[in-house]
């Protein structure tokens, strides 16, 4: 049987970034037709209703239908450690991070990290995923699993790592490549997951493990590749004194074929100008993550400069780097990084990024991150007044991103109304 959800309704003729704020398109009274998990149609609510009397009708008044937010890096295996305090990236790493990674090797703790991670994603509104898993096959299962129990398109892969990190915690170049190879095969293309290559980042992998898993990359056409790039000014000061003959970051990827369309790449903070016409040249992805960025002290990236640039930005939480799993606190975040490079990011453009925008940069955005015919229906709906604090500011409004505005400063999973993934409603 058809839905037929009715709100208000937001979706994206184009891109805010380059277009400006009038590619979206607001409907005060909308609806949204949902059939076999796919987005049958959009338009106003009685047109919708007069012509499909036959769906099941779920009626959320004022609350926003939006496309459900696309988080393009995260880290599920660091859900539990979260929040740890007063460390920068390799510190921080070697204190918290890599000793919870080593407990993965346990199917059944992956699972349960798994499990709570989903729970916490999809109570923010967060319908995709692209996560790093650990060095253990096990933690890619585990997050398989739970996808696909929750029937979510997803995005993942195994970390590899082979040198600079602790004993239980390498893999080797035969291995990396060997167990990327065989999760590609089990996972790639089931139902609506996705396998990423991953190199966790150059400092934990020898030019063998590059190389080996460069060429596993140029074996698998369609495959996504992530990874992290130029994230705080120590650890781009260790690649240069770990590859002395690289020309630059990026050079220690693409000079082993890490470096083409459908690669990812993490924070992109601190880049040289032959970085930049590479990346640009390639098309590749540069996904920027706020509250990580603040949280661990990293550094300011550069969104103005890359929208205007035509570069290929997604945006993302980067738990447990990043300080929440909420994508409302995240483009809370990637609002007030802009406003210290002195440019005010428009809430059309906030909101395309952690949706179309993180989509593109994924390449799926024919599939996912926005309302449209054909589109997958993975949908949440937002409570624009969903606190007292929020709810007087919002009464002011005068249009849809004035409305939209202080849930996006202050909201939280508290302004989540509904989450429809797959067609399906699951919050
Ligand atoms: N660089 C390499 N690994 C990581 C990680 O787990 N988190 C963040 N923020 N940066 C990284
Ligand atoms: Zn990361």
């Amino acid at each position: 049987m058809a839905d037929l959800l009715l709100g208000q309704t937001l979706r994206f003729a184009g891109n805010p970034t380059t277009e400006g704020p009038e590619a979206g398109r607001h409907s005060a009274r909308g609806g949204v037709l949902i059939e076999a998990g796919r987005i049958a149609a959009v338009g106003e609510a009685d047109d919708l209703r007069r012509a499909h009397p036959g769906a099941r009708v779920t009626d959320y008044g004022d609350a926003l239908i939006s496309a459900g937010f696309i988080d393009a890096h995260a880290h599920y295996p660091q859900t539990a450690m979260i929040a740890s305090w007063g460390k920068r990236l390799i510190d921080w790493l070697n204190s918290y991070t890599f000793p919870e990674e080593m407990r993965f090797s346990d199917p059944a703790y992956a699972a349960g990290i798994a499990r709570t991670y989903f729970d916490l994603t999809i109570a923010n509104g967060t319908t995709t995923v692209c996560s790093y898993c650990t060095i253990h096959p096990e933690s890619v299962e585990a997050f398989f699993e739970e996808a696909r129990r929750r029937g979510a398109r997803a995005y993942a892969g195994k970390t590899c790592m082979d040198r600079n990190a602790p004993e239980g915690l390498r893999d080797t170049p035969q291995s990396a490549y060997d167990d990327s190879k065989r999760l590609r095969d089990r996972w790639h293309g089931v139902e609506r997951l996705n396998y990423v290559l991953t190199p966790r980042f150059s400092p934990t992998s020898s030019e063998a493990q590059l190389e080996a898993l460069g060429a596993l990359w140029a074996e698998s056409p369609g495959l996504l590749m992530q990874t992290h790039l130029s994230e705080q000014t120590d650890e781009v000061a260790w690649v240069r004194a770990l590859f002395p003959t690289a020309r630059d970051y990026l050079d220690t990827y693409e000079r082993f074929g890490l470096l083409g369309p459908g690669a990812l790449y993490g924070h992109a903070i601190y880049l040289e100008p032959r970085e930049h016409a590479r990346l640009k040249d390639v098309d590749a992805s540069l996904i920027h993550c706020p509250t990580s960025n603040t949280f661990i002290g990293s550094g300011l990236f550069d969104m103005d400069g890359m929208t205007r640039g035509g570069y290929r930005v997604g945006l993302a939480t980067d738990t447990g780097g990043g300080s929440s799993f909420s994508m409302l606190r995240t483009i809370a975040a990637a609002y007030e990084v802009a406003q210290l490079r002195h440019r005010a990011l428009h809430p059309a453009e906030l909101w395309w990024l952690a949706t179309q925008g993180s989509a593109r940069a994924l390449r799926a955005e024919d599939r996912i991150g926005n309302l449209a015919p054909g589109m997958e229906a993975d949908i949440a709906v937002i409570d624009l007044a969903s606190t007292p604090a929020i709810a007087q500011r919002a009464a002011r409004a005068g249009d849809i991103w004035e409305a939209l505005f202080p849930t996006i400063m202050m909201g939280d999973d508290r302004a989540i109304r509904a989450v429809w993934i797959n067609g399906k409603p699951v919050l």
